[in-house]
């Protein structure tokens, strides 16, 4: 059966048509190269408002049932910025490493890395990462964490999920 994933995009200029959306491609171009299983992208986009990103990342975990959901944008300091916010309310728990370890990443790439107040977490089966907006971002902070994904969700109890090794390691502890 073929993995879902959610890519959600929280943008009030995207939403609008002012411009065109351009993190949600970037995650489903990064995740088309890194994935060797099956898999169908279950594409959102919503403005920077709490109530809408808190209930599409709702529906996609418990009605969608993606194992992994990725949103992109609004994680900045920007006022309307509140997409961890919103992750940090439907999360069961948080996990501080993701957050940490991109911006880690990113700060080698970016002195405004700092600025990305990206978290990850988990809502019953479901991993949810944040990644910033820009789409160079989007590619560095999968890069830079990835590997971990495909074991957390086996964690969860999801699906086994399989990489190509010339993009991303999957990373699985010995006798796994
Ligand atoms: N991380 C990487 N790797 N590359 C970037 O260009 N941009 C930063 C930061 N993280 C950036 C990055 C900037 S300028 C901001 S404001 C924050 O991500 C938040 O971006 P967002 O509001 O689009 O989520």
């Amino acid at each position: 059966m073929s993995i879902r994933i959610g890519v959600v995009t929280v943008s009030d200029r995207a939403f609008r048509g002012e411009y065109e959306d351009r993190g949600g491609p970037a995650v489903i171009a990064w995740l088309q190269a890194a994935l060797q299983s099956d898999w169908t992208a279950v594409p959102a986009l919503v403005p920077d408002e709490i109530d809408r990103v808190d209930a599409v990342l709702r529906r996609l975990c418990d009605e969608e049932r993606c194992p992994l959901v990725l949103t992109t944008g609004g994680t900045g300091p920007a006022r309307r910025d509140i997409t961890p916010e919103a992750t940090a309310q439907v999360c069961h728990r948080v996990l501080d490493g993701f957050g940490e370890q991109m911006r880690s990443a990113s700060l080698q790439v970016v002195p405004t890395a700092i600025l990305s107040r990206q978290i990850a977490g988990t809502r019953g089966s479901s991993l949810i990462i944040n990644l910033p907006g820009n789409p160079s971002a989007v590619a560095d902070c999968l890069d830079a964490v990835f590997s971990a994904v495909p074991w957390c969700i086996e964690l969860l109890e999801g699906p086994r999920i399989e990489t190509n090794p010339e993009v991303c390691s999957a990373y699985r502890p010995p006798q796994a």
